[in-house]
């Protein structure tokens, strides 16, 4: 990241958290905290060997409470999750679920989802989740929203050919934004045909806490599912 992106703007803790949820963080996190800086294993897809024969590597961004990704994680065995939160009450209730449901095939990155993105190998997640992401609705706000060019570039590079990058948001001219600059992006693709494709979402699309908060509150909720175009094959044999 350059220097000029350094920030990150949302809350990294809230009120203070029980001794329970303290523990979790001090003895939990730690064996399950994604090593940054050594993710070239992920390069080899299936990621078989180095990830204890998982056939899949998906990553969901800004997971808030983790009720989203813990209900994937256990409808896919077979995938490795890794999910990025800064948030630390976020993180530690996701501990809780883990811990208490037994699920095993979670990797957490507890910073900047934008350190992450920009440190695994091309081509090594199968599907990515970017789950009503912070509205920024200001104006002079705009910039901060998580969907960017430069974010799109790091996602569309991590992305294998084909795969989902999920996206929802409660807030109107957010899914615009997104959108129009998702269809600027040559690597990029949304493939719906008709309303029912973005105002519905697929069976295996787990409720998030923020999304139940906005249905219940009387907002619309809109459903992308963007898809990585393939990499064009070049004359010496590198994909592109
Ligand atoms: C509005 S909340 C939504 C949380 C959750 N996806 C849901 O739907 O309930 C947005 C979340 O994104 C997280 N977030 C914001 N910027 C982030 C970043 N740069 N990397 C990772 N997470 C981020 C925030 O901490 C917050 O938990």
């Amino acid at each position: 990241m350059d220097r000029s992106e350094h920030v990150h703007y949302g809350r990294r803790r809230g009120r203070r958290l029980r001794p329970g949820r303290q523990r979790l963080l001090k003895d939990l996190l730690p064996r399950l905290r994604l090593p940054v800086g050594d993710l070239g294993v992920l390069a080899q897809r299936p990621p078989a060997e180095a990830f204890c024969g998982y056939s899949d590597v998906w990553l969901e961004v800004g997971f808030g409470q983790g009720e989203h990704l813990a209900a994937q994680a256990h409808a896919n065995p077979d995938t490795l999750f890794i999910g990025c939160e800064p948030y630390v009450n976020g993180i530690s209730s996701l501990l809780r679920t883990i811990a208490s449901e037994e699920i095993g095939n979670v990797l957490i990155h507890d910073d900047d989802a934008r350190v992450l993105l920009e440190s695994l190998p091309d081509a090594s997640v199968g599907r990515l989740f970017l789950l009503f992401p912070d509205p920024w609705p200001k104006r002079r706000h705009r910039k901060r929203r998580f969907v960017s060019p430069t974010n799109l570039d790091r996602i569309a590079r991590i992305l294998v050919d084909g795969a989902e990058f999920r996206f929802a948001t409660d807030h109107a001219e957010y899914a615009r934004w997104t959108l129009r600059h998702v269809i600027d992006h040559a690597a990029l693709e949304w493939p719906a045909t008709r309303p029912g494709d973005w105002r519905y979402k697929a069976g295996d699309w787990p409720e998030t806490r923020y999304e139940r908060k906005a249905t219940a509150q009387g907002r619309t909720c809109v459903y992308m599912t963007f898809r990585r175009r393939a990499r064009a094959v070049e004359t010496d044999g590198q994909s592109g």
